[in-house]
């Protein structure tokens, strides 16, 4: 070979193998969340009003380059409230706890440096969990998710739901049975027999039996689930969404929960 051709063909290298990665510009998660449930989850704090979203963004909320989230076409992209948005479809959507539960856990220095969270949002609102069992679309498109996102790298599921189950007697006295299998389901279908589940005691409920449904996710006996109460945090004017300032808690709440339960 020419010598010249030789020195093109070193210069030509590292710019054809620098095109493709600057041009998808994809980073990966190092440690990855799954968010599921309904509104709460979704995320309606600033939301509750006017039908609109009042856009505000504490601290604890805002995008970090250390935070990813899936997007609904299932790409790493960095994360932003809604964090929901195209996902929670067909809803007003405002701030949840994923933000403020990534920030808590990146801020306890307990990943291993320069780590990544990348949340998988999956909520829907209004959905009972008769609607997240095994082979329902919403149940579906949150196994797809996990799946794109990496099993391998899933830490927990933070589920919070169970509003809609308040409505009908015969759904809140079904829950903790309707629950356990869902994440005996999961587990069994991500090959993650040992999946961390924090579960979120409700705090409100769109029908009367609230405390039927509070005593069954008590009732809820698997392995390696916990529990965090969202009973007593703020609660907006419409009785049934948290707050910001309440989901910037709950976030915090949730971390230690998963802290907690990871600790060596
Ligand atoms: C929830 O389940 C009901 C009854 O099967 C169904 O009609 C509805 O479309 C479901 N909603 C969602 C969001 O999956």
């Amino acid at each position: 070979m020419e010598p010249t051709m030789l020195l093109l063909l070193v210069l030509a290298a590292p710019i054809t193998a620098l095109a493709p990665a600057a041009g998808a510009a994809e980073r990966t998660p190092t440690v990855v969340f799954i968010l599921a449930g309904q509104s709460n989850m979704g995320g309606r704090g600033g939301a509750t009003v006017g039908g609109k979203w009042d856009g505000y963004v504490p601290p604890e909320c805002a995008p970090s380059p250390r935070t990813l989230r899936l997007s609904p076409a299932l790409q790493w992209e960095e994360a932003r409230e809604p964090l929901h948005a195209g996902v929670d479809v067909g809803n007003v959507l405002g701030v949840g706890p994923g933000m403020p539960f990534a920030h808590a856990v990146l801020r306890s220095n307990r990943l291993p440096k320069g780590s990544e969270v990348g949340l998988v949002p999956c909520a829907q609102g209004g959905t009972p969990i008769a609607n997240w069992t095994r082979g329902t679309d919403l149940y579906d498109r949150m196994l797809t998710r996990a799946r794109a996102a990496g099993t391998a790298k899933i830490a927990a599921m933070l589920w919070f739901q169970g509003e809609t189950d308040t409505i009908k007697k015969e759904d809140a006295l079904a829950y903790a049975g309707r629950m356990e299998a869902m994440v005996r389901d999961v587990r069994q279908d991500l090959a993650i027999p040992n999946l961390l589940v924090i579960q979120v005691g409700i705090a409100t409920g769109q029908g009367k039996f609230v405390d039927l449904v509070r005593k069954a996710q008590l009732e809820v006996k698997l392995p390696n689930l916990k529990y965090v109460d969202a009973k007593g945090l703020p609660i907006a004017n419409d009785f049934t969404h948290l707050t910001t300032q309440a989901q910037v808690r709950l976030g915090a709440m949730l971390a230690d929960a998963y802290l907690a339960a990871t600790l060596h």
